[in-house]
C-alpha cells in the first residue's frame, strides 16, 4: 500500500504495537499501510456512511487484513471504548467536526490514549480546544502535497489547561520549535497564513473594522518567517 504525504505524516505519529481506531476511514488506506509495515496491533476502522466502510472492507480483505482490521459504521467514537495504548486518528475532517467528536467521546482523557488529528480547516481552533481540554500537543508536522499544505497535530491528555498566543495558535507551537526541519516548508506555511489574514484584514477595512489585532499577527508572522 502506497500512501501520500499527508497519510505519511499522520503514520508517523502512530505508536509501535498500538491499538489503532482510524475515524472517518474511507478506503482503509492508513490502517492497511500500518498493518502491513506491522506497526499496529489491531485497529477499528470506522466510516459514518456505509459506501466508504464497503469500500474499506474490500480494500482490508484485498490486502489480507480481515483478521487485524475490523469495520464499523458509527457517527464519530460513539461506542468506542479505547484500551491500553490506543491511538485515535481523525484525518481528513473539518477541525470543528473533529472538535464535536472529541467533546462526544468517552475515555479519552487518558494518558494511554494519543489523539493524531489532521484538521483540513480551522486548525486554529482546534489547537484551541485541545489545550482548553487538558490536552498537551506533544508534536505537530507539515506535509506538503502539490500545492497544499497539511497540518498534523499528535496529543495526549496531561489535565493542563492552557491558553497560548493567536501566533500559536496559528502556527502551532511545535510547528514553530521545529522550522528548521524543512524552513522551506515552514517559509510556505506562513505565507499561506499571511495570504489568508490579509485577506481578511482587507476585508475588514472594507467594513470599517479595527484591524490593529490583525496586523499586529501579521507582523509576527513575517518575524517567524524571516527569523
Ligand atoms: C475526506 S475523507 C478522509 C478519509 C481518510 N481519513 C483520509 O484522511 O484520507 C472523510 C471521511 O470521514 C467520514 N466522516 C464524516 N463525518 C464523520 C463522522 N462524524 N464520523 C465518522 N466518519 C465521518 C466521511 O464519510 C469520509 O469517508
Amino acid at each position: 500500500m502506497e500512501i501520500t504525504a499527508r497519510l505519511l505524516a499522520v503514520a508517523s505519529f502512530v505508536r509501535e504495537g498500538a491499538y489503532l481506531c482510524d475515524v472517518g476511514t474511507d478506503h482503509a488506506y492508513l490502517p492497511i499501510y500500518l498493518a502491513e509495515n506491522g506497526r499496529i496491533r489491531a485497529c477499528l476502522a470506522s466510516d459514518i456512511h456505509e459506501g466508504p466502510c464497503e469500500s474499506a472492507r474490500v480494500h482490508i480483505a484485498e490486502n489480507g487484513f480481515a483478521d487485524m482490521i475490523e469495520v464499523k459504521r458509527a457517527d464519530g467514537l460513539a461506542g468506542f471504548v479505547p484500551r491500553e495504548k490506543t491511538d485515535i486518528v481523525i484525518a481528513g475532517m473539518g477541525g470543528a467536526l473533529i472538535c464535536e467528536i472529541l467533546e462526544k467521546a468517552e475515555g479519552i482523557k487518558s494518558a494511554d490514549v494519543r489523539l493524531i488529528l489532521q484538521p483540513m480547516r480551522n486548525v486554529p481552533d482546534l489547537r484551541a480546544y485541545l489545550y482548553a481540554n487538558g490536552f498537551d500537543i506533544r508534536d505537530e508536522k507539515l506535509a506538503r502535497e502539490d500545492e497544499r499544505i497539511y497540518e498534523i497535530i499528535c496529543a495526549e491528555y496531561s489535565g493542563e489547561k492552557r491558553s497560548v498566543s493567536e501566533l500559536s495558535l496559528l502556527l502551532g507551537e511545535k510547528n514553530i520549535a521545529n522550522k528548521t526541519r524543512d524552513r522551506a516548508l515552514f517559509s510556505a506555511f506562513c505565507e499561506k497564513q499571511a495570504a489568508a489574514l490579509r485577506k481578511k484584514i482587507a476585508g475588514m477595512r472594507t467594513g470599517g473594522a479595527d484591524t490593529g489585532a490583525e496586523e499586529a499577527l501579521l507582523e509576527e508572522l513575517r518575524m517567524q518567517s524571516a527569523e
